[in-house]
């Protein structure tokens, strides 16, 4: 008998990371939900039609929203029984030195980046730990390891994921779901292109294997991470970063 597919939540699913992670899970036979803010359509069409994402539903979802969330993981699990995998993927930044940094900024992006996961976690959690099996994975930040600067908001929320993730590993750690985080370095997105020519140079020309990341870099990790297979990590982080940043 063919097993089921496992059923898995990406955040941040029409993002440059979240995408590849959507292909890959789909490729690998998962049946993929990715949750994103309202895209417009010509990026909601190209996601369509792409055959690496077709199969792939587009949920909209604000992450910092904690009622939103609690009805998407309920609208996931009502329409496929259960959700196996939730990919913490959905982040922002919003660069300023802490001098010239608004209230706004460090908000928006503690609201997205940090109270996203525990939002998604605090609903899926509970299902996952009943039916015994549970994969989640929180896409964190080298940025959150190093700090980084002019980003207070976003290493501060990419650090507290970690402790977070370590937190939760242990609760559940006896009911069959694992959560791990991986720190991503410099992966060519829309949020890395975004940066300052001058700085995104500065800091690619000293990555050790001479080349930003491909989403897909972090795509294979989190498949690994998220296979029946991985049940015994649990409360790692995975630093992909092309050795910018080598810790142990
Ligand atoms: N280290 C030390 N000093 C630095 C510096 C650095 N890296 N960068 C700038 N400075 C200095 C400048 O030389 C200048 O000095 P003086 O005042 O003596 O002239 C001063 O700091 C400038 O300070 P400002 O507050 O005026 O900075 P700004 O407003 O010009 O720019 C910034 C600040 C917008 C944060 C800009 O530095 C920037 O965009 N930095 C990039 C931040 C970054 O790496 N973001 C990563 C985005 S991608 C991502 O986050 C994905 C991921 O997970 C990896």
């Amino acid at each position: 008998m063919t097993p089921s597919p496992r059923i898995a939540l990406v955040t941040g699913g029409l993002g440059g990371i979240g995408r590849a992670i959507c292909a890959r899970l789909a490729a690998d036979g998962c049946r993929v939900v990715a949750a994103d803010l309202p895209p417009d359509a010509a990026r909601l069409t190209a996601f369509a039609d792409d055959p690496a994402t077709r199969q792939v539903t587009v949920l909209a979802l604000d992450v910092g929203d904690f009622d939103a969330c609690a009805a998407a993981v309920a609208d996931v699990e009502a329409r496929h029984g259960r959700l196996d995998i939730l990919v913490n993927a959905a982040g922002i930044t919003r660069d300023a030195t802490l001098r010239k940094m608004s209230r706004a900024q460090w908000d928006d992006v503690l609201r997205i980046d940090l109270d996203g996961v525990f939002n998604l976690c605090r609903h899926a959690v509970e299902g996952m730990t009943a039916r015994g099996f549970g994969r989640i994975v929180n896409i964190s930040s080298v940025n959150g390891q190093t700090g980084q600067f002019g980003q207070t908001n976003y290493a501060a929320a990419k650090a507290g994921m970690h402790g977070f993730t370590m937190a939760l590993a242990r609760e559940t750690a006896r009911k069959g779901v694992t959560v791990n985080s991986i720190s991503p370095g410099y992966i060519d997105t829309p949020m890395v292109r975004a940066m300052p020519d001058a700085i995104r140079e500065g800091i690619a020309a000293t990555i050790p294997v001479g080349r930003t990341g491909a989403p897909d870099d972090i795509a294979r990790a989190v498949a690994f991470l998220a296979a029946d297979e991985a049940g015994y990590i649990t409360g790692a982080n995975l630093p992909i970063n092309g050795g910018l940043f080598m810790s142990f």
